[in-house]
């Protein structure tokens, strides 16, 4: 299974950015960690940092059909970008939008995520740990996914 996990603008400055707010942990030592729990699952990664919201959705478009999943942090477009929003509907994949800060806490500003209406779910707050539960609750959608794939067959062989 590979999942694509994509980083919007300002999350390459992780690390030195806003400390106290987003922690010490750079983006390379959160994939890092990441491809570690991930290939123990058997899940393979494709990482994508983009300032540029043109570029996040020219890569999600290119997830149709060689992705089984999305890992997104939209970062700032999460409040601005339709675009983001609609490409993450058009390629009809599960979907789980992390944010690293509660963005419920924040600004009123960040209180709201356009994309997370093309999530199946979102996770906020919990650091970079986040990124972890969002691996976790996409390995079990996918697994949800194959089963009832594997029971339609059996279904319709028996029929
Ligand atoms: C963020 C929250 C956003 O409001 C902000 O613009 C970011 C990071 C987070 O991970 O907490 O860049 O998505």
């Amino acid at each position: 299974m590979k999942i694509a996990v994509i980083q919007g603008p300002n999350l390459n400055m992780l690390g030195a950015r806003e400390q106290h707010i987003y922690g010490p942990m750079t983006l390379d030592q959160i994939h890092e960690q990441m491809t570690g729990s991930a290939s123990q699952n058997g899940i393979e990664l494709e990482f994508f940092q983009s300032n540029l919201e043109g570029e996040i959705v020219d890569r999600i478009q290119e997830c149709m059909g060689t992705i089984d999943a999305i890992l997104i942090n939209p970062a700032a477009y999460s409040h601005t970008s339709i675009a983001i929003t609609d490409a993450l509907n058009a390629v009809s994949l599960p979907v789980v939008e992390v944010h690293i800060s509660n963005i419920y806490k924040r600004e009123e500003f960040r209180q709201k995520s356009i994309t997370a209406s093309a999530s199946t779910g979102v996770i906020t707050g919990f650091g970079p740990f986040g990124y972890h539960m969002g691996l976790i609750a996409l390995t079990q959608i996918l697994n949800e996914l194959q089963s009832s794939k594997a029971a339609k067959e059996v279904q319709a062989k028996a029929e």
